[in-house]
């Protein structure tokens, strides 16, 4: 894959082709602190040999089946408090994608940015920022997407060739995605804050729905029915009671769809 010739405003204005790292997330950090990146820098990796997930997991992905990418932005238009919107503008990129290629239907957002498809992961996203004073500074959104990886050692895990049968060239479905990253980031920059969060909760795996949830080492019925101000998820439980609470805070628990 050599420089991608995109019709983008800011996306992929620049491209850098690693053919393997340990995290591309790291590598766009060394490019910040080098000094004056260019906005919509895309680092992109064949390899990556120790792909850093959410909450300090990791992200595994065979190499050359998948995209695995970074991308530098510098979305100084939000406050520090607004900063869920840059996550759900790139959860609904990734949603948009995969519904272009699966039943859209079978697409969803797992609150934060996971994406799943058949209730399978086939997509997440590592988002890390630097602030300066009030407002985000730089951004590095890690994406993983499986693309024509076939076998996981993760049984929840899937990607567009377990689901559709066919398999994919990597450069075109990325050029694909960063165009539909594009459009929604300029979505972002126009603050369309209302229409943001209310695409991210249509799309949102579970919302409105009684499920088990892990809390607190006790497994609890709630149901998902709003996001507040920070990016927290709103939960009512059965007693009629309603909390806030962060990832750290809550578990999803998959019942078996068998009865
Ligand atoms: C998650 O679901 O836990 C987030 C996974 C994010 C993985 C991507 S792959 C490209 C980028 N570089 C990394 O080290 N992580 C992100």
């Amino acid at each position: 894959m050599n420089n991608l010739v995109l019709n983008t405003l800011i996306i992929g204005q620049k491209f850098i082709n690693l053919p393997k790292c340990l995290s591309t997330n790291l590598e766009a950090r060394t490019i910040i602190e080098k000094g004056f990146p260019i906005e919509g820098t895309v680092v992109y990796t064949n390899q990556q040999m120790a792909g850093r997930g959410q909450m300090g997991n990791t992200w595994e992905a065979q190499s050359g089946k998948n995209l695995t990418f970074s991308v530098i932005l510098k979305p100084s238009f939000l406050k520090i408090e607004q900063q869920f919107y840059l996550s759900m503008s790139v959860a609904i990129a990734i949603h948009r994608f995969l519904s272009q290629h699966c039943l859209k239907k079978d697409v969803s957002i797992k609150w934060p940015n996971d994406i799943l498809v058949n209730e399978k992961k086939i997509s997440g996203a590592l988002i890390e920022n630097t602030l300066q004073q009030q407002t985000l500074q730089y951004s590095i959104v890690g994406i993983g997407i499986n693309i024509n990886q076939t076998e996981f050692a993760y049984p929840l895990a899937t990607s567009l060739q377990n689901i559709t049968g066919q398999s994919y060239e990597l450069e075109s479905v990325l050029k694909e995605f960063l165009i539909i990253l594009d459009k929604e980031y300029q979505q972002l920059r126009q603050s369309t804050f209302d229409v943001i969060k209310n695409d991210y909760l249509a799309l949102l795996f579970r919302f409105g729905e009684w499920h088990t949830y892990q809390i607190n080492h006790q497994q609890l019925q709630g149901k998902i029915i709003d996001l507040d101000s920070s990016g927290r998820l709103i939960v009512e439980h059965r007693q009629g009671t309603m909390k806030a609470y962060s990832l750290k805070e809550i578990g999803y628990v998959f019942e078996s769809k068998e009865l």
